[in-house]
């Protein structure tokens, strides 16, 4: 009898694409978030030399993957998840509104195009010359979970049970959401499908547990399962279709990062913990806000997270950052550098060896709106060189979702710096990166 892997779905299939030679820039992050410069005094630059738990990726998943190649990463990875575009001709936007005392401001951005040119088949053929080398990542023990709805996922099983065999499909999880929807000719589409394929037979998978049901709590488990089952401390272990994790629905909401398709992290954090061990890989390269490196987080593992939007990436930067996040790395591919036109930096000595310096955004603009509006956050380098930028601060804005005023002026006394040079950054709601430098003499 045949694997069922000789059942193969037919496509215009093409070459795998060659991502090209790609150089990469790496940011180094240091998250320490402030929103203004009261307790400034005698901070350090940080430790420069260490291992990055975290690494977040702004490029084509193909080009990254190909770095990883040549990184050694080959059969490293212990839980790849992935949530990428469904065929779902839409292009995705969302909208920020920004307050404060003085004024408000509030625009459209677009995030990403789930748009193909030759529909299905353009689709088919970008996802199945990225779910190969994601294969190949893996390690023997690794899983990997594809996060799909209606639109193409059985189009999807059948390259997945091709690539893995069917036998590799541990489970279809079925995650069930609420929320409106202005369907009148058919029901509500409420749900969506995630897909877990195990590399090999030996894969990880530790327990997840949901509460008894009010009725089996009353009965208990023997009258219908006899004297050897007894409820237990930790509940029921669950089931494949998932109805207690909501949408990110409203607007308001603390986790909504204006990120649209953003999942909820209670979500990925479910999978991660039954698929992966603390200390484990993980990685998403279909990345947006960062769900999966927030969940990576939250439960120390190490992680990689990679998207091709810009504004993906600094609004997972951002989210990172916020929440004082261990120190990760972004790679970005070398590019031009805008200039932060209208950076104002003063320095004069302090006292011993400490330096006070004084760093003012307040006449810098992008396109004739104020930087206290068009920056979503900013970042100073303490200790600069040429060539590479160190965040070892950032200034964000007092409330989590862009709301409130961005302070655009610090001052602080530093000591422990080598070059007398202060690098600065802003990064806008594009994702776009405005950067300056400042030498004292
Ligand atoms: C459905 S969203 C992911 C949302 C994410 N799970 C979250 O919680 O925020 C899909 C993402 O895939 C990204 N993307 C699409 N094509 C890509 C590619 N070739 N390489 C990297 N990222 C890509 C898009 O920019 C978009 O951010």
């Amino acid at each position: 009898m045949g694997d069922g892997r000789d059942v193969k779905l037919c496509w215009k299939r093409g070459e795998p694409p060659v991502s090209g030679n790609v150089t990469w820039e790496v940011e180094k992050v240091f998250p320490r978030p402030i929103i203004s410069s009261d307790d400034l005094f005698a901070i350090s630059p940080c430790q420069r030399d260490i291992d990055f738990p975290g690494r977040l990726i702004c490029g084509d998943n193909l080009a990254a993957m190909e770095m990883l190649f040549q990184e050694g990463y080959e059969g490293k990875i212990d839980l790849i998840y992935i949530d990428p575009p469904y065929l779902s001709e839409s292009h995705y936007s969302s909208r920020i509104e920004i307050k404060d005392k003085k004024a408000g401001y509030a625009f459209e951005r677009k995030v990403f195009n789930d748009n193909w040119e030759n529909g299905m088949s353009s689709y088919l053929e970008h996802m199945y010359h990225r779910l190969v080398p994601m294969k190949r990542l893996l390690g023997e023990n690794g899983s990997i979970f594809i996060h799909l709805d209606w639109h193409i996922c059985h189009y999807i099983k059948i390259i997945l049970d091709e690539l893995f065999s069917p036998d590799q499909l541990i489970n279809e999880i079925v995650w069930c959401y609420g929320g409106g929807s202005g369907a009148k000719r058919h029901f509500h589409r409420k749900h969506d499908v995630i897909l877990w394929y195990a590399k090999g037979g030996d894969y990880t998978f530790n327990p997840q547990y949901r509460p008894y049901t009010p009725g089996t709590r009353e009965r208990g488990l023997t009258r219908v399962k006899g004297d050897r089952y007894k409820l237990k401390d930790e509940g029921a272990i669950m089931q494949d279709w998932w109805t207690d994790i909501n949408k990110i629905l409203s607007p308001t909401a603390h986790e909504n990062l204006k990120f649209p398709t953003q999942k909820p992290l209670a979500l990925i954090s479910r999978i991660l913990e039954a698929a992966s061990n603390p200390g484990g890989l993980a990685a998403d390269f279909y990345g947006g806000s960062g769900t999966l490196a927030d969940a990576c987080e939250k439960s120390g593992r190490q992680w990689i997270a990679c998207d091709n939007s810009p504004i993906a990436l600094h609004t997972a930067a951002h989210r990172l950052i916020q929440q004082s996040a261990r120190p990760f790395a972004i790679y970005q591919p070398v590019g031009e550098r805008r200039a932060l036109l209208g950076l104002k930096v003063e320095a004069s000595p302090y006292r011993g060896d400490l330096k006070r310096y004084n760093v003012s955004l307040n006449d810098c603009q992008v396109e004739g709106l104020p930087g206290v509006y068009a920056f979503s956050y900013w970042a100073l380098d303490l200790d600069h060189e040429p060539g590479s930028f160190v965040s070892d601060l950032q200034v964000i804005r007092e409330k989590h979702n862009f709301n409130g005023p961005l302070t655009t002026e610090i001052g602080f006394t530093l000591s422990g710096q080598r070059g007398g040079a202060i690098g600065v950054k802003a990064y806008d709601f594009w994702g776009r990166e405005y950067y300056g430098v400042f030498k004292a003499q």
